[in-house]
């Protein structure tokens, strides 16, 4: 990565961030390109430059783009709940924002593109223990519609505009600095309400499995990709492991609330019920070698957390 010039968009948000500063101590010029609407200007790290727009603006992203050797688009609306009713809102951003990256791609320098994807673009496959990159995408959500029509559009002009493009689906992501909203991020929900003296709130039974994934092991395979010399490529992003929504609540009653029990409330709709990464691609193809347990990660999360309140 020395002294390459790398564009992320999204780079203030939680990924990004961690993404920007892993590349920047690897020696990179990387530049932030972030809206801030859910990003923090003080979560870009020192040693990387912010420029503050939108991914609508075509003028500010071609003039991005043009100083870029590589880009990482991580710019989205984030929220498989949200997006049911704002599905209007997510399509601008995840949609009309990534197409506009591609026109602002045409004609640059620009050799690989990274794109942030989703388990989200899967169907819904109950019982099948994993899920791998050839299985069926029928998403539930319009979040996971507009994710894996980007995906569509990546990696067909990706093609005729000469440029390398590797799709990432990221599975569930934890780690330190994750914004709290209601929406995003069930470690961090779990966490927020227990701090908050509120109980967790479980959807349906509880014992659908997710996989879960450090933000750190999220950025490894990340720059895997970004040094990956293959055309064109789809590869989930993920532990490999199950952790059932009940066991990561119990996980987290025992640090902050022994005893405690959850609530259950009705099912929601748009959220696939068992998504486990089949990693298999990853690591045969970029060397990916997931590396963080769920389990070792509460006590920083936490902390970070506790810190955020008492601010
Ligand atoms: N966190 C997860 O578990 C997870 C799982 C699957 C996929 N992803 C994908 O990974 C990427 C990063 O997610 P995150 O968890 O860091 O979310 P985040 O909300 O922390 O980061 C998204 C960033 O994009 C910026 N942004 C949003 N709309 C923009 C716009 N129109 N123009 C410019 N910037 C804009 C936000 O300000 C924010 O900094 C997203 O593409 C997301 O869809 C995340």
């Amino acid at each position: 990565m020395n002294g390459q010039k790398i564009l992320v968009t999204g780079g203030a948000g939680f990924i990004g961030s961690h993404l920007t500063a892993a590349l920047v101590k690897a020696g990179a010029h990387v530049v932030v390109y972030d809206n801030l609407s859910t990003g923090r200007q003080e979560n870009v790290p020192r040693g990387a430059h912010l420029i503050k727009a939108d991914m609508l603006d075509l003028t500010r992203l071609r003039l991005a783009v043009a100083e870029a050797d590589i880009v990482v688009h991580l710019a989205a609306r984030v929220s498989i709940r949200a997006s049911m009713d704002g599905f209007y809102e997510d399509a601008e951003t995840n949609l009309m924002g990534t197409l506009n990256l591609l026109r602002a791609l045409r004609g640059s320098h620009v050799s690989k593109l990274v794109f942030a994807s989703s388990m989200a673009v899967y169907a819904d496959m109950n019982g099948q223990p994993s899920i791998k990159e050839s299985d069926t995408t029928e998403p539930i959500s319009a979040y996971g519609i507009s994710k894996l029509a980007a995906e569509k559009y990546l990696l067909l002009l990706g093609r005729t505009l000469g440029i390398k493009v590797a799709v990432l689906r990221y599975f569930n992501t934890y780690g330190p600095g994750q914004r709290y909203t209601p929406y995003v991020g069930v470690v961090t929900i779990f966490i927020n309400r227990l701090l908050n003296h509120e109980p967790i709130v479980i959807y349906g039974s509880g014992e659908q499995r997710r996989d879960f994934v450090s933000v750190y092991d999220v950025v490894r395979c990340t720059i895997a990709a970004m040094n990956w010399p293959g055309d064109a490529g789809i590869f989930n992003v993920g532990s490999g492991k199950a952790t059932s929504v009940n066991d990561l609540a119990g996980m987290i009653i025992h640090k902050l609330a022994p005893g405690a029990t959850a609530v259950h409330e009705a099912e929601q709709h748009g959220e696939i019920k068992n998504s486990i990464a089949d990693i298999g691609h990853a690591r045969t193809t970029l060397g990916y070698r997931p590396a963080d347990q769920l389990a070792d990660f509460l006590d920083p999360i936490i902390a970070a957390h506790k810190a955020n309140l008492t601010l």
